[in-house]
Formats: structure tokens, C-alpha cells, sequence
């Protein structure tokens, strides 16, 4: 028995969705906490700091960069979802400031249920996009499973001198961001079949935009750390850098890009689940000023699925970079700063 695409809401086989699905972050660190790790000298990127992706050393000249990253459909057209799952894996590698080489297909489907078609479309979708970034694919691996899931473990090169870290802000940095937030909230809405026209073309055409060109526009910018933004919202991936930096940031909620009608959803209660676990594991940290509404506090806390690159850029050149990055079609919105403080906290005017 095999099901055409027209009969089957792939949003409605999962129970949550895209990086919305992610572990919340306070339990994982406790998981990872308790594992042994072991040290090796060519691991220039390990576990610690939180980063995107491991990177290992393996000559002077070259290091290897390796993430694994899948998720459940957030939106019901499988070739839409394969392409977005797959910008969003191939997205770590950009974050460390590399270039991916080849990538593997990670697959959970119900093909006994829904039979092959659809996952053919889904794995069409991916390949779109890792084609687009210039990587191969070559090969993968998949288990049967109710709710579907797919994306990619891709591995990336970069030179050893040159890796962009969470680890490396400085008080002063300006801290830019390259694509608009509330995916989360435009694909709950999708899902009640609630969202406009406009939010819904602008969350699809930024969850499948590589941040390829962002992260080259980074490079000789005086950029001295980044990460993509994803399932623990722009707060929760800031909090990450500001802990494995030492330092603290302020941000300007008004200053922050968001998807049209993002903010008319939220304010109606088109919220994740995955905003209230980002919200209380970056309680402690984060300071809102009462002018920060409710509602920007959601939008700021919203899991992304295939979110843009933050970036903490030396003063003195975020002009260079904001022209750079916006020259190539990401946004280079200027959302606040890096300052000396308590490590990993915020403060939002
Ligand atoms: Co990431
Ligand atoms: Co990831
Ligand atoms: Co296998």
C-alpha cells in the first residue's frame, strides 16, 4: 500500500515539530554532563563549549568539521521539508565558518504505512540542497519509524587557524543577525492552517536559504564568534555564546528581525511548546525590561528550524560586514552587544 502526497499531512504524524522537537536544553545538559569524554589533542571543537559542530584536526593545513542534525516535518510538502531539513544540517558547518564536503541521509519513516513515494521526495529535497552547497551526497542510513524524521550528518573542512567558535566574543563586539525569527511560531500556525499567505512564504523562503553566504561574508570580517540560531531560540544560542566567552550582552528587542505576522500569531497564542522550555532554561539569565512585551519575549525565545547565523564581529569592522552580508541577500541586522559582565547573561531593553 502506497499513500500519494495529497493524502498525507506530514505535520499531523508528528507531535511536534522541525527544531520545536529538539530535547529541551536543560535535560540534555544534564545527559551530557554524566558522559565520560575523552580528550585528544586534534579535537579542536569537542562537546564543551556547546558549539555546532565537532571540528578535528587532521594536518597543519586542514581540520574536518562534523555535525549530525534531523528533525520531524514542518510543513506537509515532502520535497519542501527534505530542503528545509537539509539547510538546516548543513547550516553547523557554516556556523563554524567551513565549507561542507559530503553528507549522509538520516531517515525514520513509516515506509510499511505510507510506502516510498513521499520519502523519495523528502530525500529529492535534501539532495536539492546539498547539491546547492556544493557537497556530495554519499550514502545514509534509515529505520522505520511512525513519525517521520530526516535530515543529515555532514562533514565539512576548514583550516585549523581559521574555525569560528562560540568561545571567542569580546566586550564591544556587535552582535548581527542574519535571518528573521519566528519560524516556530509561522509553522505552529501552519499547522492550525492559521498563518497568512506572507508569513508563511517568508518562513519557507529563510528555512531553505543556505547561510553559505553569510558565513563566507564572514570571513576576513574580524568575526570572533558565531552560531547558527535553531531549536533554543535566539536567547538560548546567545546564552551559549556568552558562557563559553566569559562574557555578557545587552539586546534591543525592537531592533530584531521577525517574520511578517509573527508577532499578530504569537499574540493569539500560536506558540510552540518548545518556547516554554527555552524560556526557563535561559530564566536565570536573562533580564527583560518591562518595556519588552510578552510577546517579543516569545519571539526572542522561539525555536528556529534552519535559523540564520549569530555573530559577534570586532566593532570596527560590523560596518564591513553588515554591507558584506547584505550585498549577498541575508540580513545584517545589528541587535546589540557584547559587554564585560556576568558570563552568559542578558539583558533585554
Ligand atoms: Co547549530
Ligand atoms: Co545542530
Ligand atoms: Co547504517
Amino acid at each position: 500500500m502506497s499513500k500519494d502526497s495529497n493524502h498525507v499531512r506530514l505535520t499531523h504524524l508528528t507531535t511536534s515539530s522541525g527544531c520545536a522537537a529538539k530535547v529541551s536544553p536543560g535535560l540534555l545538559h544534564d545527559v551530557l554532563a554524566r558522559l565520560p569524554i575523552e580528550h585528544s589533542e586534534r579535537l579542536l571543537v569537542g562537546i564543551k563549549t556547546g558549539d555546532d559542530a565537532a571540528v578535528y584536526q587532521v594536518s597543519d593545513e586542514l581540520a574536518l568539521i562534523a555535525t549530525v542534525d534531523f528533525f520531524t516535518p514542518i510543513v506537509d510538502e515532502p520535497r519542501l521539508f527534505g530542503q528545509i531539513a537539509a539547510t538546516n544540517a548543513l547550516s553547523d558547518v557554516y556556523a563554524m565558518g567551513g565549507v561542507p564536503l559530503l553528507a549522509l541521509n538520516v531517515v525514520a519513516f513509516p515506509v510499511c504505512s505510507l510506502g516510498t513515494e513521499i520519502l523519495g521526495e523528502i530525500l529529492a529535497g535534501g539532495a536539492d540542497k546539498v547539491k546547492e552547497s556544493g557537497a556530495v551526497l554519499a550514502g545514509g542510513h534509515s529505520v522505520e519509524d511512525k513519525e517521520p524524521k530526516y535530515g543529515l550528518c555532514v562533514i565539512g573542512s576548514i583550516h585549523p587557524k581559521k574555525v569560528i567558535t562560540n568561545a571567542g566574543a569580546r566586550p564591544g563586539d556587535i552582535l548581527v543577525l542574519t535571518k528573521p525569527l519566528g519560524t516556530g511560531i509561522v509553522v505552529a500556525a501552519m499547522k492550525a492552517d492559521m498563518a497568512t499567505e506572507d508569513a508563511r512564504r517568508s518562513a519557507v523562503r529563510w528555512m531553505t536559504r543556505l547561510n553559505y553566504k553569510a558565513s563566507q561574508a564572514c570571513v576576513g570580517c574580524g568575526v570572533h564568534a558565531m552560531t547558527d540560531v535553531t531549536g533554543f531560540g535566539l536567547l538560548g544560542h546567545l546564552k551559549g555564546m556568552l558562557v563559553a566567552s566569559g562574557v555578557s550582552a545587552r539586546i534591543a528587542a525592537a531592533r530584531v528581525p521577525a517574520h511578517p505576522g509573527v508577532k499578530e500569531l504569537a499574540s493569539i497564542g500560536l506558540v510552540p511548546a518548545g518556547t516554554y522550555a527555552n524560556r526557563s532554561y535561559v530564566a536565570d539569565w536573562v533580564e527583560f525590561a518591562p518595556s519588552v512585551t510578552a510577546v517579543d519575549q516569545d519571539v526572542l525565545l522561539d525555536p528556529q528550524s534552519s535559523g540564520g547565523l549569530l555573530i559577534s564581529v570586532d566593532p570596527e569592522r560590523a560596518r564591513d560586514l553588515v554591507r558584506k552580508l547584505e550585498e549577498g541577500g541575508d540580513l545584517g541586522s545589528v541587535i546589540g552587544v557584547i559587554e564585560e559582565g556576568a558570563p552568559g547573561r542578558i539583558y533585554v531593553e
